[in-house]
């Protein structure tokens, strides 16, 4: 495993104005990492903010970068506005993602649509083009923010759970294809964590499957997952009830057990 160095270095985070993409830039900084932040365009103002009490804080250049990946343009021009305001890039973290629970014929198709723009189309058009400047320039690295739902079927919220399987296997994948480059591809895959996407239209206030799997903050995911991403790991689990449940139980289970245990685990009762 190769150890990565983060001291002046320069990395771009989507999706940085709230939860774990907002922790993960707090962390970045504190490790003296130059940022770009993305985020929508409704969102400048709040992340112009946060961008000036990092700079103060931890002495660090950062710029904002508004952009609409849920767009067909928006990937592309977010890459161009990234490295027109850094120069040189040497970190992407793939973190703006979106979520829809309910049940995949009834939720509304552009929802889906949009979601699966901004989960799938994004970090691949993102990962895409930084990689091959990364090749180019001999060296770089991408953090993928992915999920505990990339390793099983998630029904009530199939569609995350599949675009989650789309990045974790492109990313496994592609850092095959990488050796010998210097470029590097870790995803992060984070339990069921407590920031403004399990607090949208339709998911439930509270799963009694939080209960097994735990809650875990922004804070401590983005602390945990810079920790390991410094030490060049490949997919992280942040903590061991993650592991033992996705790594360990459901790859010894029938697929089809899993699959069926997913419906209850996730099931909405009453809330
Ligand atoms: N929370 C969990 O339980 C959990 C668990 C595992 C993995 N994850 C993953 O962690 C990542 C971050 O999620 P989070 O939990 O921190 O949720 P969050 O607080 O809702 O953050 C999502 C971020 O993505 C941005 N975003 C959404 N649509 C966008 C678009 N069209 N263009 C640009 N930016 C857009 C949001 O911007 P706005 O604030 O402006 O909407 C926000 O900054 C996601 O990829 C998610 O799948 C989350």
């Amino acid at each position: 495993m190769k150890k990565i160095e983060l001291q002046g270095k320069t990395v771009v985070i989507t999706g940085a104005s709230s939860g774990i993409g907002k922790a993960l830039s707090v962390e970045f900084a504190r490790e003296g990492a130059h940022l770009v932040l993305g985020c929508l365009p409704a969102e400048k103002r709040a992340l112009d903010a946060h961008a000036a009490h990092l700079r103060e804080k931890f002495g660090v250049r950062v710029a904002a970068v508004p952009a609409d990946l849920a767009t067909e343009p928006g990937p592309r021009r977010f890459h161009a506005a990234a490295r027109k305001a850094a120069g040189r890039i040497d970190v992407l973290v793939n973190n703006a993602g979106l979520m829809a629970y309910g049940s995949f014929h009834e939720l509304p198709l552009e929802r889906q649509m949009q979601l699966i723009r901004v989960n799938t189309i994004a970090y691949f058009t993102l990962m895409r083009l930084f990689i091959e400047d990364f090749v180019k320039a001999g060296g770089g690295a991408v953090l993928n923010v992915s999920s505990i739902s990339a390793f099983q079927p998630t029904a009530h919220h199939a569609v995350y759970g599949a675009t989650k399987a789309f990045v974790q296997n492109l990313s496994e994948a592609v850092r095959e294809e990488l050796r010998g480059t210097g470029v590097s591809i870790m995803t992060l895959n984070p339990p069921y964590t407590d920031t403004p996407l399990l607090k949208g239209r339709d998911f439930p206030r509270k799963l009694w499957w939080y209960a097994v799997s735990g809650l875990s903050t922004p804070e401590i995911v983005a602390r945990r997952a810079v920790r390991a991403f410094r030490r060049g790991r490949v997919v992280y689990l942040t903590d061991a009830r993650s592991f033992i449940l996705h790594m360990v139980v459901q790859r010894v289970l029938p697929r089809r057990l899993v699959a069926w245990m997913s419906y209850y685990v996730l099931l909405k009762r009453g809330n």
